[in-house]
């Protein structure tokens, strides 16, 4: 059996990336996240990427490139990201997440990231564009 597939965002506006505080399940509550979720039958990473981003933050953006890699998550599901820009909108914490922030140069490590996102994050920082 394949392993199902999360996508997530390394969503870069101005210079900053944004990170995602999850609200649920309580045991990922209150770590900090690259926003996404899950593929689904039919939608490539980049269309649910785009997808996932809208009904959890209320945001359009357009995937800029896959970071290289893939994260064992729980058993049976992985995490691919990818850099995406903001395009239009205020990310807002709809649903999965309770407070975001944008991160500059730097300031990676301000907030409690979950575990199997730290090598996307720090790949992201990394490649965080010039404001
Ligand atoms: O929104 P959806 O139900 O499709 O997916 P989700 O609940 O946001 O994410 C599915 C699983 O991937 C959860 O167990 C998340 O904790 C995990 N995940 C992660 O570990 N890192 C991310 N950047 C995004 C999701």
């Amino acid at each position: 059996m394949n392993d199902r597939v999360v996508v997530a965002g390394a969503v870069y506006d101005r210079g900053r990336l944004l990170a995602a505080r999850r609200s649920a399940p309580p045991e990922l509550a209150g770590r900090w996240e690259l926003p996404g979720g899950k593929l689904e039958p039919g939608e490539s990473g980049e269309q649910a990427l785009v997808r996932e981003l809208r009904e959890e933050l209320g945001v359009e953006t357009e995937p800029l490139e896959r970071i290289p890699g893939e994260w064992p998550l729980k058993p049976g599901y992985v995490l691919r990201v990818w850099t995406a820009r903001l395009v239009s909108g205020v990310p807002a914490p709809l649903q999965d997440h309770d407070e975001l922030r944008w991160l500059g140069p730097g300031e990676s490590d301000a907030v409690d990231w979950l575990d199997q996102d730290l090598p996307a994050v720090a790949e992201a920082m990394r490649r965080l564009p010039d404001g």
